[in-house]
């Protein structure tokens, strides 16, 4: 099939790209470069720089496509409760606009990148798809309207769509072939990482009082190779007439913010500095996916997930861009 991949030169759009290009699709990128690194694409993709609000823009770049991968939006969700029409802008209008360029293009399949963030507070542990939809954050009530569009769409237009919920997304491809960072980052992973190079002077563990097996917030870490299988599978799977769906993406299990800590010291062999401080507001003490709905749909069983493969791969992409002295 022809994909176009909406956000597909940023961190888990690449992994996505380069696993659509070495099953044989041909693949185009469209990103604006707001986020992305345009040293990610993979050389057989055609890339493509724009904006997804970019409505003339937009249909060039669908024409003839039959399947759209969509990943353009901001993440933040601290940001989105500070500057929401920033999130308005990108993840609604942006986004809504672009699937009507996709749909008038003729495009029949839509994979689109949704978050955990639409749960919000966990009611009961693992998150299932049945588990209440109420985000604490802006964010997460975007990637959950966005969901609700698609589920008319199907209705009503017979556009397909396979809704991804991811968990927290890490790690890098294991072979090295993607090592693009994230430019000042709030989440945990590059943040550690950057303690352990000496880029950051440590990390803040917002709280050890919560009611975890170390004090510290459990979070359900996904490898991004494991989450690009799952995109593949999706189109694959509707492709040969599986109708539209939701799933979540995550491991069925939870990773300790000490866990990562001291992974990282074991892969980089040195001391992670970090000080305990105050909870984060918003953060629940422990969220964690299952997975089953995605194993029996799409046969999706993720197999780089493990602490060791999340943490020596994300150093391996440090030391790739010469952070580690
Ligand atoms: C993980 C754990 C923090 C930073 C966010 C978004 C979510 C999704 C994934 C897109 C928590 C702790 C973190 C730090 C810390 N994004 N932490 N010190 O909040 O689980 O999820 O990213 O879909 O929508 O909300 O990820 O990496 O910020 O936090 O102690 O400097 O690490 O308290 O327990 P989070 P995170």
């Amino acid at each position: 099939m022809k994909i176009t991949v909406a956000g597909g030169a940023g961190y888990i759009g690449s992994h996505v790209a380069r696993r659509l290009v070495e099953a044989g699709h041909e693949v185009v990128i469209y990103d604006n470069l707001s986020t992305g690194n345009r040293s990610s694409v993979p050389a057989e993709a055609t890339f493509v720089h724009g904006d997804v609000s970019d409505p003339l823009a937009s249909r060039k770049v669908l024409a003839g496509s039959d399947a759209l991968i969509y990943l353009a939006a901001w993440k933040a969700a601290g940001e989105s409760m500070t500057d929401p029409v920033k999130y308005s802008r990108n993840n609604l209008q942006a986004t809504l606009s672009f699937l009507d360029a996709a749909h008038d293009a003729g495009v029949k399949y839509v994979v689109f990148s949704s978050s955990a963030a639409v749960f919000g507070e966990p009611k009961y542990l693992p998150i299932d798809e049945d588990h209440p939809k109420d985000p604490t954050n802006y964010y997460g009530f975007t990637k959950l309207e966005i969901e609700r569009v698609l589920a008319w769409y199907d209705r009503l237009l017979g556009l397909k769509s396979a809704c991804l919920r991811y968990f927290n997304a890490a790690g890098y491809d294991p072979a090295g072939r993607i090592t693009g960072l994230e430019r000042n980052p709030a989440n945990l992973i590059p943040v550690v990482m950057e303690a352990a190079c000496g880029v950051r002077a440590k990390v803040q563990i917002f709280g050890n009082d919560y009611d975890t097996h170390d004090g510290t917030g459990v979070r359900d870490y996904i490898h991004v190779t494991d989450l690009a299988e799952a995109h593949l599978m999706a189109l694959e799977y509707m492709e040969k007439g599986g109708k539209s769906f939701v799933v979540n993406l995550g491991t069925g299990k939870g990773l300790s913010v000490l866990d990562v800590v001291n992974s990282a010291a074991k892969f980089s062999g040195r001391d992670v500095p970090y000080q305990i401080v105050g909870r984060r507001e918003g953060d629940p003490a422990a969220l964690w996916a299952s997975g089953e709905k995605a194993k029996e749909l799409l046969g999706w069983v993720p197999r780089h997930s493990d602490v060791d493969t999340i943490v020596s791969t994300t150093w391996a992409a440090y030391k790739a861009n010469g952070l580690v002295r």
